[in-house]
């Protein structure tokens, strides 16, 4: 399935912590574009395969979930997300630390990936669509008319996931976290399926030291330029 050339998609992909998912957000609200979480879907694949006590090696178990995940994507009345699975809300746990670490181990398997194509593909609706992930431009909205690398120093991605962490109530120590952020950084870059790396003609755009306006702002300048 390919995504129709009309849909204009705005890839943005990078690390964990450099702030795409917040980035994102932004953006698509100040466009009126649909949004796509794509590691939210991950997250859920690894959620439900603990559910239905699927191991973690069991690659055919694993890829059969992901293409059965029964996901609503909510919000709350205060604009908060509310995710459910199978009915179930799962907001909180799809954030913890714990299910990243398990959703960059489901991954890393190819046919998990390719059972998650299509539905991804799906979120390209008029009148546009804001995708976040690790490999949005390189691989599942290869000709996005807008493709964006955000990055930021490791400390400060480790920082920033804390604070959010903690605003959440969830308290987990700084340096556990970047040691996770570092596991996971090597995981996503080392594997050798969709590693994550800027795709070609991607714009870099480096958060550290920016606000969250500032960053939001420089990606609706490139918007406008298109
Ligand atoms: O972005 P987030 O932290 O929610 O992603 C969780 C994990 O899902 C990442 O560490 C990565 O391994 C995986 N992921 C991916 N491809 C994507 C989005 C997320 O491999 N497009």
């Amino acid at each position: 399935m390919t995504v129709a050339a009309t849909i204009p998609v705005i890839a943005i992909d990078g690390p964990s912590g450099s702030g795409k998912g917040t980035i994102a957000r932004r953006v698509s609200e100040a466009l009126g574009y649909h949004l796509l979480d794509s590691g939210a879907l991950y997250r859920l694949t690894a959620i439900a395969a603990e559910s239905q006590n699927i191991a973690l090696n069991d690659v055919n178990g694993l890829a059969g979930v992901a293409l059965g995940l029964d996901v609503e994507f909510d919000s709350n009345e205060d604009g908060s997300e509310r995710i459910l699975l199978s009915g179930k809300d799962v907001t909180r746990q799809v954030r913890l630390e714990s299910t990243g670490a398990g959703a960059s181990t489901v991954a890393a398997i190819p046919a998990v990936r390719e059972s998650l194509l299509a539905r991804q593909r799906a979120f390209a609706e008029a009148p546009g669509l804001v995708a976040d992930g690790r490999d949005m431009g390189t691989n599942v909205f290869t000709s996005a008319a807008l493709k964006i690398f955000l990055t930021a120093s490791a400390e400060e991605r480790a920082r920033r996931r804390h604070k959010q962490l903690k605003d959440k109530g969830m308290d987990v120590s700084l340096a556990a976290l970047s040691r996770d952020i570092e596991d996971r950084d090597r995981r996503d870059s080392e594997r050798s399926v969709a590693p994550l790396r800027p795709a070609p003609g991607a714009r870099i755009l480096d958060s550290s030291g920016l606000s969250i306006v500032a960053v939001t702002n420089t990606v609706l300048e490139w918007v406008a330029e298109l």
